[in-house]
């Protein structure tokens, strides 16, 4: 092993590259604490965009592959990630990307269509995304109707504020949780018009301390109203995951929250069918008691991705009753293993979307830096 050198197994890494982002692990500066000991052994750690990234076992197994090819024999390959910020989607400029400084990416949850299952796709979203090693906080934008303290069972909690007057979120299946309705009490109606419901996810944005966190999932409200329009003027989000039925009817709803994304400029990220199907308890077959899905012939038309089909089962709303989402309450279900799937996805989707924008944002650095006299 005399001829081993630092450079050797930089080149060697340079054959190995993200699936994803379509680079090579040693340009994307994923490689580090490189270490070569005198007996030849290596070690390194690979620093991937999302804990979350799918492909994580193929690159390590790739990883370990190059340094053999090479002549390694004994090398600790550790698998870590970082996520990186998300570029800027909606209507944001400058000064409110600083309103939740420590969160990395907003994703949001919705549709145009209520009760296709918004709340409980965003919950088992954000509680996949934990489960699978990254930050996560939930915030519950549906002012008027909020499900997640059912849903999280912290329908009795209450946040509490901190010395420096900051909200400070609950904490649930390792997320951070804020809804209005830790706010009200039970059966209390919120009779609020549009500028203060702005005024009411402002506060949940700016006031809550949400610290450090990789991602934030946000359950819209059903619709195309005065919520939707006050996150895109309020906050950067990274994309939207867009949920339907198999029904038509519910697919026109789509469309039309669609067509308000395209207008406030929010990147939608994909779609998810949620009750793609029944599972039978009994007999476990699959049937498709709202016809045949044609989810994948509406999105090709419309050049989106379906980013999962969750199948409609006997014990997601129970579960969710009781405040347990299906990923906590039966985690080797079909729904759960679909819900792993989509988390997977939806960091993916995050992730090649925030590559794609860094080398542009870093052309406009150097364009900047060369107009300045130095
Ligand atoms: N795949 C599923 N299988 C079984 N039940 C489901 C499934 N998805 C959602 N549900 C149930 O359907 C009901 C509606 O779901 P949910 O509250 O998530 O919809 P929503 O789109 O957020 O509704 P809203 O528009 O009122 O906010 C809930 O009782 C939920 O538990
Ligand atoms: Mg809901």
């Amino acid at each position: 092993m005399a001829n081993l050198t630092e450079e050797r197994v930089l080149d060697a890494l340079r054959t190995v590259e993200d699936p994803d982002l379509h680079r090579d692990l040693v340009t994307l500066g994923m490689i580090k604490d490189l270490r070569l000991d005198d007996g030849g052994a290596v070690s390194l750690r690979v620093v991937l965009t999302t804990p979350a990234c799918p492909m994580k076992g193929k690159i390590q197994a790739d990883v370990e592959a190059a340094l053999r090819k090479i002549g390694v024999e004994r090398m600790n390959v550790v698998m870590d990630a970082e996520v990186r910020r998300a570029p800027m989607g909606g209507e944001v400029a400058g000064p409110t990307a600083a309103r939740m400084p420590g969160v990395k990416s907003v994703i949001a949850v919705a549709s145009g269509k209520g009760g296709v299952g918004k709340s409980t796709v965003a919950v088992n979203l954000a509680v996949s995304l934990a489960k699978l090693g990254a930050k996560v906080g939930i915030l519950d934008a549906d002012i008027y109707g909020p499900s997640l303290p059912i849903m999280l069972g912290l329908k009795d909690s209450r946040p509490s504020v901190n010395a420096d007057e900051a909200i400070m979120p609950l904490e649930r299946y390792g997320l951070r949780v804020m809804s209005m309705g830790f706010m009200l009490k039970e059966d209390q109606a919120v009779v609020w018009r549009g500028p203060m419901l702005g005024k009411a996810l402002q506060q949940f944005v700016e006031d809550v301390d949400w610290g450090e966190l990789d991602y934030v999932v946000i359950d819209m409200p059903p619709g195309t109203g005065d919520v939707q329009l006050s996150l895109a003027q309020l906050l950067p989000v990274a994309g939207t995951v867009v949920v339907t039925t198999p029904q038509d009817v519910a697919f026109a709803d789509v469309r039309r929250a669609m067509k308000m994304m395209e207008m406030t400029k929010t990147p939608v990220l994909g779609l998810v069918e949620n009750m793609s199907g029944f599972i039978c308890g009994n007999c476990q077959a699959v049937h498709q008691i709202f016809g045949e899905s044609r989810i994948d012939a509406h999105a090709a038309k419309a050049g989106l991705d379906v980013l999962a089909k969750i199948p409609l089962d006997s014990v997601t709303a129970v579960a969710a009753d009781h405040g347990e989402p299906i990923v906590v309450a039966a985690p080797e279900s079909a729904p759960a293993q679909a819900y792993k799937a989509l988390a997977q996805k939806v960091a993916q989707a995050v992730a090649v979307r925030t590559h794609a924008a860094e080398p542009k944002m870093g052309k406009l650095k150097a364009f900047f830096s060369s107009k300045v006299p130095g």
